[in-house]
C-alpha cells in the first residue's frame, strides 16, 4: 500500500494529538479520564472521516458533473465537424480547428450562413479554417468571394498556402493588414489598416473573428464602426467567441450604436449573429 507523506503526517499527528488528549485528560480527571478519552477520541475521528468522505462525494460530483459536459461538447464538436464535411466534401484535410482556430460547431454556423444567404462579399477578420470553409461554401455555390483581414504575415502565409493547396485562390483571398492607430470618436484604437484597402461591393457577411483579444481591451469593437458604411440593411455580422466578456460588450456596443440585434448561439465558444433591427421594432 502507497502511502504519499502528506497522508503519513496527517496518521502521525493524530496519534499525537490523540496521545496528548488522552494524557491530558488522565492528569485532568485521573481514573476518569481514561474511561472518557476512548469514546471522545472515537467520536472525533469519525466527525474527522465523515468531513474528508463529504468533501471527497462533492468533488467527485464536480468532477462527474465538468466530465459530462466535456463529453457533451466534444460530441456536439464531432457532430457539427461530420455534417460540415459530409456538406463540403474537402478535397484534402481541413486544417486543425478549436483553441485559436473556429470550432466545427461555429464554422456550421458560418457555412448554414453563406449557403443559405448567397452572398456576393464576405469579409472577415482573422484568417484560418473559417477562410477555407467559407471559400468551400462559396465555390459551391458559383459565386461570391471573402476577404480576409491578417494582421499577422506569417498567418497570412499558413492561410494562402492552405487556400492554394485545396485550389480555392478564384473565390478566397487572404489580405495582408497590419494592425495601426484607428481613431473612432477621438478614442485610438489598434485595428486593422484597411486605408488601401479596396472592398469589391457592399459586405454581405461580416465575420469577426480576430484581432486576438491580447492586442487591447475589446479588441473587436472597430469592425462595425470602420466597415458599417460599407454594409447595408441586410448585412450579417458573425461574431465568434461571444462568451467572453469582451465580446458580450462589444456586441451590446454595435446593438446600441448601430441598432444591430443580437442573436447569441451556443457554441463551444459562443457566437453571435447580428442583423439590423427591422424598422418598426424597439
Ligand atoms: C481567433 S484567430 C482567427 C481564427 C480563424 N478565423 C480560424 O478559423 O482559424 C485570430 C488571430 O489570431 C492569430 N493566431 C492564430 N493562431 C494563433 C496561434 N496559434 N498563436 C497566436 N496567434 C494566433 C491570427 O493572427 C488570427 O488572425
Amino acid at each position: 500500500m502507497y502511502i504519499s507523506r502528506k497522508v503519513a503526517a496527517v496518521i502521525i499527528g493524530a496519534t499525537l494529538v490523540s496521545l496528548a488528549t488522552s494524557v491530558i485528560l488522565w492528569l485532568a480527571l485521573g481514573q476518569a479520564g481514561m474511561v472518557v478519552a476512548p469514546p471522545l477520541l472515537t467520536g472525533a475521528l469519525f466527525l474527522a472521516i465523515a468531513c474528508v468522505h463529504s468533501r471527497l462525494r462533492a468533488d467527485q460530483t464536480r468532477y462527474h458533473r465538468s466530465l459530462l459536459e466535456k463529453t457533451s461538447n466534444d460530441y456536439r464538436q464531432l457532430e457539427a465537424l461530420s455534417s460540415l464535411l459530409w456538406t463540403l466534401t474537402p478535397d484534402l484535410p481541413l486544417p486543425r480547428m478549436r483553441g485559436w482556430s473556429a470550432s466545427p460547431d461555429f464554422l456550421k454556423e458560418l457555412a448554414e450562413i453563406i449557403l443559405a444567404t448567397q452572398p456576393n462579399l464576405v469579409v472577415e477578420m482573422g484568417s484560418g479554417v473559417s477562410t477555407l470553409v467559407a471559400g468551400y461554401c462559396l465555390r459551391r455555390l458559383g459565386r461570391g468571394k471573402i476577404l480576409s483581414l491578417e494582421h499577422d504575415p506569417k498567418h497570412a502565409a499558413a492561410t494562402r498556402a492552405t487556400l492554394a493547396l485545396h485550389d480555392l485562390q478564384e473565390v478566397a483571398t487572404v489580405v495582408d493588414a497590419p494592425l495601426t492607430t484607428v481613431n473612432l470618436g477621438g478614442t485610438p484604437w489598434r485595428w486593422y489598416d484597411v486605408a488601401g484597402l479596396s472592398i469589391p461591393g457592399p459586405i454581405d457577411i461580416l465575420v469577426v473573428d480576430g484581432p486576438p483579444d491580447t492586442t487591447q481591451a475589446l479588441a473587436r469593437y472597430p469592425a462595425v464602426p470602420v466597415l458599417h458604411e460599407r454594409m447595408h440593411d441586410k448585412t450579417i455580422v458573425l461574431a465568434d467567441n461571444a462568451n467572453r466578456e469582451d465580446e458580450k460588450q462589444v456586441v451590446a456596443m454595435w446593438e446600441k450604436e448601430f441598432g444591430l440585434e443580437p442573436d447569441f448561439i451556443d457554441t463551444e465558444a459562443g457566437a453571435c449573429i447580428l442583423r439590423r433591427r427591422s424598422p418598426g421594432r424597439g
